[in-house]
Parts: C-alpha cells; structure tokens; sequence
C-alpha cells in the first residue's frame, strides 16, 4: 500500500506533491512526508497521520512562503504511508535518507529478503546505524552504496532493486542529480504522466487524473529516469531502453466528487443507479431478441465454445463476496464453478489447467493476492476474464479479457459501487458465457427475465435510497451495540458477508454473518438485548423449509431478546407474518431475480453501516487501519 508521488518541472514542486500525498491518501493514511531538492542539498518534511498534520508541519518552518528554499524547489518526492515495517510515527515516516543525506527514498511494498539485505548491507557499510524501523531506510543506504560504486543513479536503483524481494515500488532523489527522479518497481503499480510542464510519477492514476489525460505504466522490473529536459528513460529487466505505451485515462474514471454529501462513501452510495447505468449501457441489445455484447468475449470465444471445462471466480474482501455472488449465478446456469478466496486459491485448486476459466474481480486491479493468483493460474495456461474497474491496472494487463465496470474512481475505502456494478458484470458474464455455448437459451422465458430485471435495477436501487431515512433510523439503533450478525443463505449468505464487512470496517462494531441455520450453533450463545442481529431475507423464491428455518431462527432470537432486522423484499408475507408474532423491524427492497438480490440488499446494508458509522463519528471514508489498495501479501 502507501501513496508514492514525484515531481520534476518548471513548477513549484511542494504544492504539486502536496495534492498528490491528498488524492492518494486512500492507499494508506498514518503518516506522511515531502523530500525536496533545495539548492545543494535536500529537505525532508514529515508528520505523523494525515496531510492536515503535514501541511501545519511545512507551515511552521515556514515552508509555505513563496520565497522559501522549499517553495523555490522544482523537484521532489512525496508519500503518504500504511505502516508495515515499524509503528506510525514520524521517524518511521517517509522519505528515508542514505546515511550520507545524499539520498531520499518514498517506498511502497515489503522487502521480503529483509534480513538478507541488513547483513549484506552491514558488510558493505560497516557501523551503519539504521534509524527507523523500516525496510525502506535500507533502500536509501544501498541507493547511496551503489552510486559510490557505478557513479550511475540509475544503475545504482536497478541494482537495489534487484536485490530485493517481494513486491515494491520506490522512488529516489538525489543532491547530487539535481532535477532528477530515479525510480524502480516490481509488483508493486508505479506509472509516470508527461506534463506541459515537466513529469510526474504517482503509485495510482488518482494523483495524475487533475493534471493528465494519460500517462504511462512501469512494468515489473522496470527502471524509470525523469529529468525535466529530457525524454523519460525506461530500462527493462534485461536492461533494454523502452517506450512504455501511453494510456488515455477514461472519463469515466475521471469523476470524483462528493458533492453535497458529507463523505465520499455516501456520494458513491447515492450515485449507484447511475454507476449501474453504465455497467449495464450498450451491453444489452434487447430488440425482442436479447443479446449480450461484451466486447472483450471475442478473445476467448472460440475456446470457450469447445475447451471450457471448469471456471474459478476469485478475489480480496468485497470483490471475494462478489465472486461468490458469480459462481451461485455460473451453477445456477449450469456451469461447474467455484469461488476461492484468492490468497487460498493454489492451495485448493491444483487441478487449474488450460480449460480453467479463471475470473477476478478487483475494483483496483492492483490487490497482490488476487495478482499473485492470477500469476498463479496463468502460469498453469488457465483463461483469465477479469472484471475490474481500474482500466490498465496491473490485473488488466495479466487477463486475456474481460470487462471493465466504469462506475468512476472509487474514493471512499469502503467499496460501495464496485460491489454492485460487479455483481451485475458478473450476473452479465454468465449470459455471454451462455450465449457462446448455447445462443437459443437467450431467448427463454427465464433468461429473459434476468434480463428485464438488470435493466430495473437502476430505478430500483434509487427506490431504495429513497427509504435511507428509514434506514438511518434502523442504524442509529443499532450504533451502540458492540456486535452484529447478519443471516442469509443462497445469494444473500453472500450479500450478508458483505453487510458485515461494510459495517465492521467503517463503523469499528464487530460484525459476523453466518448462514441462517448456523446461528443455533454456536453463535446464538452472544444474543441478548445488546446483540442487533440482521436476517437478510430477499430469497422467498427459495424452498419451504428457507421460509420455516428463517420463521424458528427469528423466533431463536427474539426469546433471548436480541434486536431484530430483516431486510424483506416488498409485499413480503413472510416478513410481515414474523414481524407480526412480536418485535423486530423491516427494510424492504423491490422485488428482483436471485443473482440481483446482493444488489438491492447491499444497498440497504451500505446506508445502515454508514449512517451507524456518522453516528458514531468515525472517519467513514478512511477507516483506521484499512487502505484502499492492498498492494502487500
Ligand atoms: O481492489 P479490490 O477490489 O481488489 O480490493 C479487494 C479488497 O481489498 C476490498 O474489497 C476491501 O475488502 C474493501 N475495503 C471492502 O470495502
């Protein structure tokens, strides 16, 4: 994780680093840091948690006025970190400096040959004293180390970083180089942008997107040399000089604002009959005849028409649930499908081979467990169709196809509209998956419903949203609570994982979710009056015995006087008979199909973790802890 930004140019540098450290705080938060080149020498500025806390630190020493040596600076770098080596405190704060203060290093991603590293480094540089907890102040020494050995700053960053291990991404500047950036990534997403007025280099397209139309990935292994009067200079892991193609950034993605809305995370909940929309737009032809147009499908038709066998849907926290969401809707149509989480995937799955269709999902694109697993796959000749919404990320470039979501950048770290618009993606793959291998079953009466109720679900996710006063009232309830359980089965034992993350993540109030029928098991042993515990119940087209099992476990509940939630959908009998027996609330949804139930009840979910969230006070849109880009293993 962490944010990573570097600017050269003829601008002032500290102002344009600052709002990248801000746009790219969604990587990580506990603290931050600006390096500078100021005349002959190098100033680093860093502060413990957010860049509010930087800013005041650069006012202070008087680094904002227009004549300082900071303010006057054209070149520099600038992090905003997730802690892994070392607690959140200042001195662990980046940049680090070479024990020479010639060097400062911004650093994302784990040194995994550590220990390797510090010995080695201690032969080469005896009595060197490390002042920080982190593997980033080692980079700077070796940085230091090789320039005094190659006189080469570019060499000198290929070679630390093909030292290291693991999954990293850093970015170097010297005294000595004066204008120059040095950078260097493998596994870890770094990608540059030529300005009118010079270059920047940014971990994440959100620090580019106010001043660039495109910009340009770093592949792994690559080593990127910007200097303000000259062309970028890439070197490839064989060491060639390259051209890395540049990519025209989406309009789509390009949109993040929050409006009137007090946070991000509200804003992206209200948008999503809109992010929907375009999920949806120009991939249905519906003319009597229905027919799905996913461009990407053209690559792999031919092998999914005769070698497909077995299909694996995969990812991280939210886009897992998703998955899961997918393979229920792949059975459902007949396919043999499973969901692993993707870090797990290698253990359970030795059987992947060239008739695995293996699908991520990633609102990012850069998750390292759902890459390394695709890495995984690939290397096992699997088919990969990604559905991801970060265009030209990392696990884009890994796929053979796939399809982009386009619901705009997503800011908040709880993911709200990636989740829905990946249900649908997913819920809109299995059609095409349907329409290679049999284009007839298009046309019956059962896919064609699924296909009306796709086009629905715009105006029934804005009917739900229209109810967020009723949900604020359910979730004010619920905010002093210290636990939650949430119930469901088939698709919305799905859509439950999701309604505990969201709530667990932002509001800090531990949250489980379980099948209905588990609940007597063992979790039934935490209800009392304290104990909220939210049945979503949106299947009333699943057997009986769901209806008897949902009846007895409400009941289970409300005898040991725990607080009763259950989101139905509209007209529900069953709901209205439960809730008639005795106490408890109702959340209802428009009526849909199966595989789109996690959509609507999703919402639902995301307004009752939210607004228990606001209730509480917490930082809704960065979450203590979490990051929104999981670039570590
Ligand atoms: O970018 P990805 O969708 O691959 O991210 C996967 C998870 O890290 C992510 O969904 C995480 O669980 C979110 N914080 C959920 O709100």
């Amino acid at each position: 994780m962490c944010g990573i930004i570097g600017y050269t140019g003829s601008r002032s540098a500290l102002p344009l680093l600052f709002e990248g450290i801000e746009s790219l705080q969604h990587r990580g938060y506990d603290s931050g840091g600006v390096g500078l080149q100021t005349d002959s020498s190098l100033t680093l500025i860093r502060a413990l948690g957010k860049p509010e806390n930087l800013s005041s630190k650069l006012e202070e020493r008087g680094h904002w006025n227009p004549q300082s040596p900071a303010m006057r600076s054209r070149c520099g770098i600038g992090h905003t970190r997730w802690a892994t080596h070392g607690e959140p405190s200042v001195v662990n704060a980046h940049p680090h400096a070479s024990r020479d203060g010639h060097y400062a290093v911004v650093h994302n991603g784990t040194i995994d040959n550590l220990e390797a590293i510090r010995k080695q480094l201690l032969t080469w540089l005896p009595g060197l004293e490390l002042f920080s907890e982190t593997d980033t102040e080692l980079l700077a020494h070796m940085v230091m180390y090789f320039v005094d050995k190659e006189h080469d700053l570019i060499r000198a960053v290929q070679l630390t970083g093909c030292l290291i291990e693991g999954a990293n991404a850093f970015a170097v500047i010297s005294s000595r180089n004066p204008g120059c950036i040095a950078a260097f990534r493998r596994g870890s997403p770094l990608l540059f942008a030529k300005l009118e007025h010079g270059y920047l280099l940014a971990s994440d397209q959100a620090a580019i997107l106010p001043h660039s139309s495109s910009y340009s990935w770093l592949e792994d292994g690559d080593v990127l040399f910007l200097s303000p009067d000259e062309d970028p200079r890439v070197l490839d892991a064989d060491d060639y000089d390259v051209v890395r193609e540049s990519i025209n950034i989406e309009e789509s993605m390009r949109q993040s604002s929050r409006g009137d809305h007090p946070h991000f995370m509200l804003a992206e909940i209200m948008g999503q009959p809109v992010t929907i929309q375009r999920t949806i737009e120009g991939r249905i032809q519906d003319g009597g005849k229905p027919l799905i147009r996913l461009g990407g499908m053209i690559d792999i038709r031919e092998w999914v028409g005769h070698d497909l066998s077995e299909i694996l849907l995969t990812g991280c926290g939210t886009s897992w649930f998703a998955a899961q969401v997918g393979k229920r809707w792949l059975n459902q149509l007949g396919f043999r499908a499973e969901a692993p989480l993707a870090s797990e995937l290698f253990r359970s799955f030795q059987g992947v081979d060239r008739g695995t269709l293996v699908i991520p999902f990633s609102q990012s694109g850069e998750t390292h467990d759902t890459n390394q697993a695709v890495k995984w796959v690939k290397e096992r000749d699997a088919k990969v169709w990604s559905i991801c919404n970060v265009v030209g990320s990392a696990l884009t470039r890994m796929s053979n196809a796939g399809m982009y979501l386009r619901v705009g950048q997503e800011t908040g770290v709880a993911s709200t509209k990636a989740f829905t618009s990946q249900v649908v993606a997913a819920t809109l793959t299995g059609l095409a998956l349907v329409q290679e291998r049999e284009p007839d079953r298009l046309h019956t009466p059962e896919i064609k419903a699924v296909i009306q109720a796709i086009l629905d679900l715009p105006r029934q996710i804005q009917n739900v949203l229209d109810q967020a006063a009723k949900i604020r009232e359910v979730a004010e309830s619920i905010a002093s609570s210290t636990g939650a359980y949430f119930l469901g089965t088939g698709y919305s034992l799905c859509a439950a994982r999701e309604g505990a993350l969201k709530l667990k993540e932002i509001s800090y109030i531990h949250a489980e979710a379980y099948p209905v029928a588990e609940m007597k098991h063992g979790p039934i042993a935490l209800i009392d009056e304290n104990m909220p515990v939210i049945f979503v119940a949106v299947d009333e087209g699943g057997p009986k015995e769901w209806a008897q099992s949902l009846g007895s476990n409400i009941s289970e509940v409300r005898a040991r006087k725990g607080q009763i939630i259950v989101i139905a959908e509209e007209d529900s009998e069953l709901a209205g008979t439960i809730l008639s027996e005795g106490s408890g609330q109702v959340l209802y949804t428009p009526k849909t199909v199966g595989v789109l139930t996690p959509v609507l009840s999703a919402v639902v979910m995301q307004l009752l973790a939210y607004y228990a969230a606001a209730e509480l006070g917490r930082e809704i849109d960065q979450p203590r802890n979490l990051a929104k880009v999981v670039t570590v293993a």
